[in-house]
């Protein structure tokens, strides 16, 4: 059979526009293998591009990964130093790749909470691909759902002040969702959870009110191919009610 046989045959509308991961489980991978959290997490980064690709080619237009939360703070100095590394290797590395692969990538989360040399190569990354059409990859850093709400409330809040003015009613939920950091991207149809947990650790709170939820035990280093393959068929047969009747 070949590559996404099943996949490709789908109606188009059966496949998720947007698909979002929490991908969980580095940590409890490396101790099943005997390596270190390290090599769990650098294991993990090399996932997030096979997954891309895979994404795009199965028809997939937006991937948005949650990489470090505003919680992973607590983590221990070293894991978090580990984790900051990784990402601005990564993101250093990825940019040519994207840039040939004409991805657009952005970054949501309190860019402010970062290290300049991280917050200066987000934006740079950001900046070199944002024309770019073939595929949307978000990072989700130092991100947090209810960080991103206060940050945004706060946002519309000063709006309001004095001159501008968005009187209270006339604030809807496109002013709310303009004021998010996904103020750009669509809802995720399908939100992936890695490593067996069955929760969403503050992950993208107000835009997943109607996606559909998949969890897997797999950890996240070896969530292939295969698996995403297996939750998109998953969430092709599925129906999507928003609240209305059986159809
Ligand atoms: C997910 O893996 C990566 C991040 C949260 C940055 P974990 O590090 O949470 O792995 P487990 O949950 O300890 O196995
Ligand atoms: C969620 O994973 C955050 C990311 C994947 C970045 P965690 O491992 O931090 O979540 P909890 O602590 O198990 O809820
Ligand atoms: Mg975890």
């Amino acid at each position: 059979m070949g590559k996404f046989e099943k996949v490709l045959a789908l109606a188009p509308e059966r496949i998720p526009a947007h698909v979002a991961i929490i991908l969980d489980g580095n940590g409890r991978w490396a101790e099943h293998n005997h390596r270190l959290r390290a090599q769990g997490h650098h294991a993990g980064a090399d996932n997030v591009e096979t997954i891309t690709y895979a994404c795009m080619d199965m028809g997939v237009k937006y991937l948005t990964v949650y990489a470090f939360s505003t919680e992973n703070w607590k983590r221990s100095k070293d894991e978090v130093s580990y984790l900051m590394l990784l990402l601005k290797q990564y993101l250093l590395k990825y940019k040519k790749t994207a840039i040939a692969k004409k991805i657009r990538v952005r970054v949501i989360g309190d860019l402010g909470g970062l290290s300049d040399d991280l917050r200066a190569l987000i934006l740079d990354v950001e900046q070199a691909t944002k024309d770019l059409k073939a595929f949307n990859l978000t990072f989700a850093i130092n991100y947090g759902g209810r960080d991103e709400l206060v940050r945004a409330v706060r946002r519309i809040a000063g709006q309001g002040i004095p001159a501008k003015g968005i009187p209270a009613e006339e604030i809807t939920a496109d002013t709310i969702n303009a004021a998010l950091d996904t103020a750009e991207l669509p809802d995720p149809d399908l939100l992936i959870r890695t490593g067996g947990e069955l929760r969403i650790s503050n992950f993208l709170l107000w835009q997943c009110a109607y996606s559909e939820f998949y969890f897997t035990d797999t950890f996240w280093p070896d969530f292939g191919e295969e698996e995403l393959e297996k939750a998109i068929l998953d969430y092709a047969g599925r129906e999507r009610r928003f609240g209305g009747r059986k159809k």
